[in-house]
């Protein structure tokens, strides 16, 4: 809450306006085309409520502060950054891509202005908190590609154990020229997009199995090959069985050092 007000104060409101509630008047605009205090109280609480909806529905993926996980970085989402009251987040939300392991959520148009309220709310606080502006995305690969090409390929084939699961010259095959610089970083330190599967069994001994989008213990939640979404309360299950193919990426974290990291990534920046 504390933060809302913050950013109310600041009155960084200018974007806000794009993002009248559906359905409600616009908001009214004060001198300088600001959003009245009342608009701003109005966007807040929509914000808070849309928090609630996200951090149950879609945090497990896209992360709390939607800066992206198993899903994709909403923050730095052009899709997101174009939107205009819901208008392209809506239709995603709303009707999903279930082949690409997004499930699709039966909101009201309500919920999802709340939910475009709280995106919208994490975007300007990370705007202000970042120096690079709203696309950090230009940093040229000669501000990141600083290690030895020969180390990074020397670890590629030796300790990361990289050559196991890839290939330069097969999956790999010009990543540098698919990914810019900041995006490959994050790529091959946090890849995402290949979800976890798991198989539950309930106490009726049928087995349900799909792509997992929750497993924290309370709840555990999939999504079955028909794009639908089921969650259960863990306790009420009688077995959870989930395989995490990034699992490897996850340990391999706690193993590089920087120059590891740097070095990997400049040798896979030659991969054009
Ligand atoms: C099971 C994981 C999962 C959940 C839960 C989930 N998403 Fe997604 N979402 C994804 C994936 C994966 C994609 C990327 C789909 C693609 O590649 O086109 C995505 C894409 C999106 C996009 C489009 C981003 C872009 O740049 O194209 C938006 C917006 C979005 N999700 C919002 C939400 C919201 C809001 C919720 C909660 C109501 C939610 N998602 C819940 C996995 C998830
Ligand atoms: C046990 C298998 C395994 C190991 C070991 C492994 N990876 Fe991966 N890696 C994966 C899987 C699975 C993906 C997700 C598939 C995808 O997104 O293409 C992935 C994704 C990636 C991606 C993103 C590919 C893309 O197209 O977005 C990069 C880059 C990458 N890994 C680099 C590395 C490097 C560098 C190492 C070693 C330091 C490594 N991986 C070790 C399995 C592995």
């Amino acid at each position: 809450m504390r933060k809302f007000a913050v950013v109310a104060a600041l009155g960084f409101c200018a974007a806000f306006l794009l993002k009248a509630q559906e359905g409600g008047a616009p908001p009214a605009l004060g001198p300088g085309g600001r959003m009245s205090p009342a608009a701003q109280a109005a966007h807040a609480a929509a914000a808070e409520r849309g928090r609630t909806i996200f951090m149950q529905d879609c945090a497990a993926c896209h992360g709390e502060d939607a800066t992206g996980g198993r899903g994709p970085d909403l923050i730095r989402s052009a899709l997101v950054r174009h939107d205009r009251n819901g208008d392209l987040i809506g239709p995603v939300v709303m009707d999903g891509r279930p082949d690409k392991g997004m499930p699709a959520f039966p909101f009201t148009v309500a919920q999802v202005s709340d939910l475009v309220a709280f995106i919208d709310s994490q975007l300007t606080l990370f705007d202000l908190h970042t120096r690079f502006g709203p696309y950090p995305n230009d940093i040229p690969a000669s501000r990141l590609a600083t290690g030895s090409v020969e180390a990074g390929k020397a670890f590629f084939y030796g300790p990361g154990g990289c050559s196991n699961c890839h290939s330069p010259t097969g999956d790999l095959a010009g990543i540098a020229n698919k990914y810019n610089p900041p995006e490959l970083e994050t790529r091959f330190l946090y890849p995402s997009g290949t979800p976890s599967t798991v198989t539950v069994t309930l106490p009726s001994g049928e087995q349900v199995s799909g792509t997992l989008i929750l497993n924290d213990g309370f709840y555990v939640a999939l999504q079955d090959k028909d794009g639908w979404y089921h969650s259960w309360p863990r306790s009420g299950l009688k077995d959870v069985q989930a395989h995490d193919p990034l699992a490897a990426h996850e340990a391999l974290l706690d193993k590089y050092t920087d120059a590891d990291m740097h070095n990997i990534f400049t040798y896979l920046e030659t991969l054009k």
